[in-house]
């Protein structure tokens, strides 16, 4: 009886083991083959707080897309999902635009990220004006709307 319990738990033993390593050799292989999305990037409160000053239209939707196609789109993709020409060269994956976890920020906080930058992404504070901030961000909004 005692030799069927030593036994029974021997096996427990062995089965987590080729669990654990099974589970450890899919998360090494997952993290060699996928590019790595660094930690999560969070704006400050008082940034987060502000508020776009330019109102979502045709107007400014379409001037943020072209502020977008020649600034953003090498890294970002057309879609705004991170896959453009160049995301393939970058050490870090550009977030994915479509999801509800990028679009549920504020546009306070979207506008401090551009402004700022984060490696591989360059500050574009002297790149583009404010108002081409906001606009870029009226763009990316409607790649977040499902069609
Ligand atoms: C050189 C490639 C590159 C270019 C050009 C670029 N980005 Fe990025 N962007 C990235 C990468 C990489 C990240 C992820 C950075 C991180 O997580 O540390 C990122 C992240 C972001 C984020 C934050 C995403 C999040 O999860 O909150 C925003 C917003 C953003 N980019 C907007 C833009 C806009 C708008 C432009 C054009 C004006 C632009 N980017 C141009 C590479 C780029």
């Amino acid at each position: 009886m005692k030799e069927n319990i030593r036994q029974s738990n021997k096996m427990k033993r062995s089965f987590s083991n080729v669990i654990g390593i099974t589970t450890g050799s899919i998360a090494f292989l997952f993290a060699f083959t996928s590019i790595p999305q660094s930690k999560e990037w969070i704006a400050p409160p008082s940034a987060v707080k502000v508020t776009n000053p330019i109102a979502s239209n045709e107007q400014s939707i379409a001037a943020g897309k072209i502020v977008y196609t020649k600034n953003c789109y090498d890294c970002h993709g057309k879609k705004g999902k991170g896959d453009g020409p160049k995301s393939g060269d970058l050490e870090i994956s550009p977030r994915d635009f479509t999801q509800e976890q990028f679009q549920k920020q504020t546009d306070g906080s979207i506008f401090w990220k551009i402004s700022e930058g984060r490696k591989p992404m360059l500050s574009f504070k002297k790149e583009i004006s404010e108002e081409q901030r906001w606009q870029v961000i009226n763009y990316i909004r409607t790649l977040g709307i499902k069609k």
